[in-house]
């Protein structure tokens, strides 16, 4: 079976490491490399939670680390949602080696010309680094298969703002870059996401298992559930791991092609994934919409990855 090569760009944040530890567990997937933007926290701390979260794993691709603000905005982080380091709940030490150099557009556009086969992006923060991508480096294109994000929402409102996601409203000029590029997009919105949960007993289930990764999985899921708890979820909403889900398993999903659009204007909007619904609409849809998820079998498929480190 022929693995199908990858890039994530993350912000760790709790849902990306837990992206990251089904990424590294699933046999279809070649991680060539792992980017990181602000978002969650600032730059240096997602980057400092990447590289724990991949010593953790004993995974060890190249690491860059992209953009500590938006393309035209200042940054805005999630510290309610993540805590104080972005990762607060495990204490994961710090691996013995460092970040290349070069900046994360830069190694994404050698990997993605080098590359025979073309290349998926999976951005599950900020569109930052891959706004700055396309604009520096627009050749890229042509050897990208699919951009499988998490961010945005259809028909399920904002989670930062009443209209707008926290991924799409850090940096909504950048993903209007994204959605605008011709790139093949599968979106992982708070459609999906808001019923991609992790319960409880599925919780326990994780804890029970032996070894440092489905300890620090249920030591994030622990943290970072406080706060969707006290918003009456029933369980932990695995927004990133859906994006790498949608790569690796997409026969979990019900998704619909749609035409949809970032609005970076306005005054309580910005940053809304406007979906064209109209079943009239002459708009070419450029985007898989992600509307539903056989949440048991992803469950399942999130258990055994952790398995796959025990
Ligand atoms: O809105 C959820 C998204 O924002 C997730 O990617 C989470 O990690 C935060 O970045
Ligand atoms: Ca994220």
């Amino acid at each position: 079976m022929q693995k199908i090569p990858v890039i994530i760009d993350c912000d760790p944040g709790h849902d990306d490491a837990i992206a990251l530890v089904l990424a590294f567990a699933t046999e279809k997937l070649d991680i060539k490399a792992v980017t990181v933007t602000g978002g969650n926290q600032t730059l240096a701390k997602t980057l400092r939670n990447a590289k724990k979260v991949l010593c953790c794993l004993g995974k060890q691709p190249p690491v860059a680390a992209g953009a500590d603000k938006p393309m035209f905005r200042d940054l805005e982080i999630a510290a309610e949602v993540h805590g104080e380091s972005g990762l607060d709940g495990p204490n994961l030490p710090d691996p013995p080696w460092e970040e290349l150099p070069m900046p994360a557009w830069e190694l994404s556009r050698d990997i993605i010309l080098q590359s025979r086969q073309p290349v998926t992006l999976i951005p599950t923060g900020p569109l930052t680094n891959i706004g700055i991508l396309f604009t520096a480096y627009p050749e890229v294109k042509r050897n990208i298969a699919r951009i499988s994000l998490m961010g945005g929402s259809v028909m399920a409102g904002g989670n930062w703002s009443a209209a707008a996601e926290f991924n799409i409203l850090v940096d909504p000029e950048a993903a209007d870059i994204v959605f605008r590029s011709g790139v093949p997009i599968t979106m992982s919105g708070l459609d999906v996401t808001h019923k991609a949960l992790i319960l409880p007993e599925e919780l326990e289930s994780i804890r029970a298992l032996q070894g440092p990764v489905p300890r620090m999985v249920a030591e994030l899921i622990d943290f970072y559930y406080k706060y969707h708890a006290a918003q009456g979820f029933p369980g932990a909403p695995m927004h990133d791991p859906c994006a790498v889900a949608a790569v690796a398993a997409p026969e979990l999903f019900t998704m619909r092609d749609m035409r949809v659009d970032i609005e970076t204007k306005g005054a309580h909007t910005t940053g809304m994934t406007l979906a064209d619904i109209r079943s009239w609409s002459d708009a070419k849809p450029n985007v898989s919409v992600c509307l539903d998820i056989d949440r048991p079998a992803f469950a399942r498929m999130l258990i055994s990855a952790c398995k796959n480190y025990h």
